[in-house]
């Protein structure tokens, strides 16, 4: 197999340095993971958002560190370029536990088949990240709307909109950064802040619903693709309806099963004619 040469975080680092904007999507399944590495996407983070538009669940929280890594798995095996983020989830990372911390970074990663693993959370988390930059493992950072403390925010709302707030942003970014990290996810923060933000740190911003002065952008892929409909926030763009166009086929598909349509020959296999005659033997599947 010819060596393809996989996105690393110094590719990202000349990115931001050339003003080149960072695309990354999320992905949870090999499939989709194969068509986003052809079309060229340079990241992909396996986010716990997976336990909201992939399982069902009301928020990220109920996803453990065994399911991310069974789909981190199955994304990587659709991945040849790009590079591959993969969320540390809920309650599996403190800075009051550091060796629990990098046991779940390292089981993630090695298991994960990942690149780098993503945290949540502001200054409180710089011990999380030197520890694991420590061991070898790069870490993106995300601050802003996170939602794994969604019951301490009370809501998906924009965050760093009073003065206060904002500085608070602007130190949990330098802390992020002092501590290793070599991107940071921004999450729900204002245009205006999010711009400042990226022009302050050398590592790359990358944003959602964080306007268009971050380094780079990230969508969840069901949303981005028109396959989750139960909402669609503000910040998410829908570049394709896959949604609509699965139920269109899948009542095309029962309309020709009930009219007998399908399959026809074309679907369908023969066999020697002397025996299909005499035995009224099952045509098997190739
Ligand atoms: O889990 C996720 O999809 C994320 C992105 C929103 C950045 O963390």
């Amino acid at each position: 197999m010819p060596f393809v040469r996989r996105t690393t975080i110094h590719d990202l680092w000349e990115m931001k340095k050339r003003g080149e904007k960072i695309p990354m999507m999320t992905c949870y399944d090999y499939t989709s993971a194969k068509t986003l590495d052809e079309a060229g996407i340079p990241i992909i983070l396996v986010g716990d958002s997976l336990g909201m538009v992939v399982l069902g669940h009301e928020s990220t929280l109920r996803v453990t560190l065994d399911m991310m890594i069974h789909h981190s798995k199955a994304v990587s095996r659709g991945v040849k370029k790009a590079m591959l983020v993969i969320d540390l989830p809920f309650a599996t990372y403190s800075s009051s536990d550091l060796p629990t911390s990098l046991k779940t970074a390292g089981r993630a990663m090695a298991e994960g088949c990942a690149q780098a693993v993503k945290v949540e959370g502001g200054r409180r988390m710089a011990p999380v990240v030197g520890a694991l930059v420590a061991s070898g493992i790069p870490v993106m950072g995300h601050i802003g709307l996170t939602p794994q403390s969604i019951h301490m925010i009370g809501g998906y709302r924009v965050q760093g909109r009073s003065q206060e707030a904002a500085e608070r942003l602007i130190l949990a970014a330098q802390a992020l950064e002092k501590a290793g990290a070599f991107a940071l996810v921004l999450e729900l923060v204002p245009a205006p802040l999010a711009e400042k933000l990226s022009k302050m740190l050398t590592i790359p911003t990358i944003g959602i619903g964080a306007g268009p002065g971050c380094d780079g952008q990230v969508q969840v892929f069901h949303d981005a693709m028109g396959l989750f409909e139960d909402f669609l926030p503000k910040h998410a763009k829908r570049y394709a309806n896959l949604a609509g166009t699965m139920r269109d086929a899948a009542k095309k598909y029962i309309e020709e099963v009930r009219a007998g349509t399908f399959p026809d020959s074309a679907h369908s296999f023969d066999m020697d004619q002397t025996i299909a005659g005499g035995t009224g033997a099952q045509v098997p599947r190739k």
